[in-house]
């Protein structure tokens, strides 16, 4: 950096609400309304401050409809430099201090009521959820490709993250011995429960548990697939690194979500918090994790379905020998 770029950087933190902010990117993504609400700040204000943080290559911005994400810009992270500063601010200020550590409760509660309010929205629609899952997506074409992309090799394990009703342990049956889903509502599993002793699968199981955080042994499942549920995380980049930790040598991570949309209402209807995800976002989550992506598949709608999303298939693949060791992740 030159001398001009290191005292930007340096201006840019060297302020109070900067460096609290900071402190929060650290710990995940914000909305500028969320930033606002754990600063206890104008949205102007926060913003102005946001911007600063930006132009010294600091933090990023993402716009998604109506909302706008921060997070640490990946130049933040890649640049030893950067990334250097980033740690030692976020160490210096994390030893009890009284603001951040206030910020930092915020933070949690932020995070807790937006898993609330997916989890309200999951308790309400567990038993409609297979019909509700058909009105944005032309499903039977979106599983057969799944399972091609999949491959035929049996799996020892298959792990479905956020099983919800238990359809992809449904759907990939006959590609495993054994199959397990998360979930952490109760209300899903129930149904998932019933699914599978109705479709005679007696091979897998559900289980209650957060994504973020399995009771399971890394490198365990051959397949790990997370179906239709990042696009509800506050850090979905934290899912798929547990995903990557619980992945044998050479398994694969399949995701599928949807392409970057702009249907605000079903953040307000659905409990939505990203709309879609663009490729380069799932590569970028991929590196950080140690997986590679193999395939990004796009199946769009028809013209005449106006109302339905295009989906997309991520494939992601564990390397042959997996060396770094692939820490458990907090979110
Ligand atoms: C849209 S549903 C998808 C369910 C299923 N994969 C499917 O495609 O039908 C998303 C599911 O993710 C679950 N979920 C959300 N956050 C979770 C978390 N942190 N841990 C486990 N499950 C979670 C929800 O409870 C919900 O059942």
């Amino acid at each position: 950096m030159t001398l001009d770029e290191t005292l930007n950087v340096f201006r840019a933190i060297g302020e109070e609400t900067r460096l609290r902010i900071m402190a929060l990117l650290v710990r995940g993504e914000l909305t500028v309304s969320e930033l606002t609400i754990i600063l206890g700040q104008s949205q102007p204000r926060v913003s102005r401050h946001l911007k600063i943080l930006a132009d010294a290559g600091l933090a990023e911005r993402h716009r998604e409809g109506a909302w706008v994400f921060y997070r640490l810009a990946a130049a933040a992270k890649a640049d030893a430099s950067l990334s250097a500063v980033v740690e030692t601010v976020s160490t210096m200020i994390t030893a009890g201090d009284r603001i951040v550590t206030r910020d930092g409760e915020r933070f949690a509660q932020s995070r807790e009521a937006r898993a609330n309010l997916a989890a309200a929205y999951f308790r309400d629609n567990a038993r409609e959820w297979n019909r509700l899952r058909r009105l944005h997506l032309p499903e039977s074409d979106i599983e057969a490709r799944i399972i091609e992309l999949a491959g035929t090799e049996k799996a020892d394990l298959f792990i479905d993250l956020g099983t919800g009703t238990g359809r992809m342990l449904e759907l990939f049956a006959d590609q495993y011995d054994s199959g397990v889903g998360y979930d952490l509502s109760h209300e899903m599993l129930s149904v998932a429960r019933a699914n599978l002793e109705q479709a005679k699968i007696g091979h897998a199981q559900v289980r209650h548990g957060d994504i973020f955080s399995l009771p399971l042994e890394g490198q365990s499942a051959n397949i790990v697939c997370v179906h239709q549920v990042l696009h509800f995380l506050a850090e979905p980049g934290a899912a798929v690194r547990e995903a990557a930790r619980l992945l044998k040598p050479e398994g694969r991570l399949i995701i599928s979500d949807f392409a970057p949309h702009e249907l605000e209402f079903l953040r307000d209807e659905h409990a939505h918090r990203r709309l879609g995800f663009a490729d380069d976002e799932v590569r970028e989550w991929c590196q950080a994790s140690g997986l590679r992506l193999v395939k990004a598949e796009t199946l769009s709608p028809s013209a005449k379905d106006k109302q339905k999303l295009t989906v997309k298939i991520w494939l992601c693949e564990a390397p042959k020998n997996v060396q770094t060791l692939r820490t458990r992740s907090v979110a």
